[in-house]
């Protein structure tokens, strides 16, 4: 079958949804349920509609795009990933997986294509963590892996409760909803870019996705004593902010003493309070990002944060509340899916290489339920949540003509 994909088709409608944003361009800040992304997630139905696909959405607000197949009873061939996006990012990450699909039907129904198994886009809720301190909120819930209760009590830095703020966007449902049983997906696919430097660096435009890393999440509260910086003397204080600073340390020491290259410890978030530069800081939270291929090596890497927690606490005399927010399994992907994505390639004479990803994606819990994996493109450099991220457009059209075919191939 020959497919024709519409690079400039896909480039423009990048340069919509990045239009979508709270931040001057090139940056992108999209974050889960703000106007921004209610004006994203309004734009997109537009053009799934356009194209003839049914739509649905669930109580969290993912939303399904339906291409009906001949036998419409069979379990559905799935293909999709985020539109949301976190502060100053940039346009590719997730979206190139929602429109490469969108555009990969599209080519498909040019073609006179008509397919066995209906072929669903989904666009998931809330990848990111930025709002909610939890990613990918939409795919946990339809994997089943967060509990309902749970999902609706977490809260945002305004204290709103995604039970709330859904609510507000329009997604009234019941959370326990959105979980589709095993078997609802006869398999699943995500293009994503790759987001690190391997495809580009070897000159593979394409890249398997074998297995998916596991990734946890620490949520640190400290608290020492505040008071004024030039007359509480040194011998006394009790600074919250220094005994991060000593977790923090900690947090990349531990990553780097493990000896594998996978073993990874990021300190994103720093909020100090009060925040003032003549007053000792009395609060500080911090979140660690915490991954590997490993999930043993990972745990030990979190153990040994936490040991070091207390022992800073115990020193400087304050306090340290360390919480797990997720410490996820890592995911392997399925031969039913990846055999499919190389024999694309191969019959289209297009290299690949087999690879993890470090990155999580919806793909880490969708394969919880269904045959998944994924499809990499090489992007810039290999930067990603940045505004510099990009991606060539024949690298997000090459992904999504691979996808198409393989889109065909698992829904006969
Ligand atoms: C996804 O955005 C991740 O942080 O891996
Ligand atoms: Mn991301
Ligand atoms: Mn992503």
């Amino acid at each position: 079958m020959k497919l024709n994909i519409d690079a400039d088709r896909i480039t423009a409608e990048l340069d919509t949804l990045a239009g979508f944003s709270d931040v001057a361009a090139p940056a992108v800040t999209r974050i889960v349920f703000s106007p921004v992304d209610m004006q994203a997630r309004a734009w997109l139905k537009q053009q799934c509609a356009a194209a003839g696909l049914a739509l649905r959405e669930d109580a969290v607000g993912n939303t399904f795009a339906r291409w009906t197949g001949s036998d419409p009873a069979l379990p559905a061939v799935a293909s999709g990933s985020h539109i949301d996006a976190i502060p100053h990012s940039g346009r590719y990450d997730g979206t190139v997986g929602v429109l490469g699909m969108l555009a990969a039907i599209r080519a498909l129904q040019g073609a006179g294509y008509r397919p066995r198994r209906s072929i669903e886009l989904i666009h998931f809720t809330s990848e990111e963590p930025t709002r909610f301190g939890l990613g990918c909120l939409g795919s946990r819930l339809m994997s089943g892996t967060l509990e309902p209760e749970r999902a609706a009590s977490l809260t945002d830095s305004q204290g709103a409760t995604l039970d709330e703020v859904r609510a507000a966007a329009g997604f009234p449902g019941a959370f326990h909803s959105v979980q589709l049983a095993p078997g609802f997906y006869h398999a699943f696919v995500e293009l994503h870019i790759e987001q690190g430097p391997l495809l580009e660096r070897t000159q593979v435009p394409l890249g398997v996705v074998t297995a998916i890393a596991a990734p946890a999440t620490l949520n640190i509260e400290i608290e020492g004593e505040g008071g004024h910086a030039g007359a509480v003397l040194m011998p006394g204080r009790r600074d919250a902010f220094t005994a991060a600073c000593e977790i923090a340390l900690a947090a990349e020491a531990t990553a780097r003493s493990t000896g594998a290259i996978d073993s990874v410890a990021t300190v994103g978030v720093c909020d100090v309070f009060p925040g003032a530069v003549n007053s000792i800081p009395s609060r500080v939270r911090l979140t660690v990002d915490v991954r590997d291929i490993d999930e043993e090596r990972r745990d030990g890497m979190l153990a040994n944060i936490w040991a070091r927690c207390e022992a800073v606490a115990a020193a400087r005399r304050i306090t340290v509340r360390c919480e797990v927010l997720n410490a996820d399994a890592p995911a392997q992907c399925s031969p039913l899916v990846t055999e499919a994505l190389q024999a694309v390639c191969g019959e289209l004479q297009l290299p690949y290489t087999a690879m993890v990803s470090r990155a999580y994606h919806d793909s880490l819990f969708m394969s919880r339920i269904a045959p998944a994996a994924m499809l990499f493109i090489p992007c810039r450099g290999g930067v990603s949540h940045r505004p510099d991220e990009f991606a060539a457009p024949a690298d997000v059209a090459r992904g999504a003509l691979v996808l198409a075919h393989a889109l065909a191939r698992l829904a006969e």
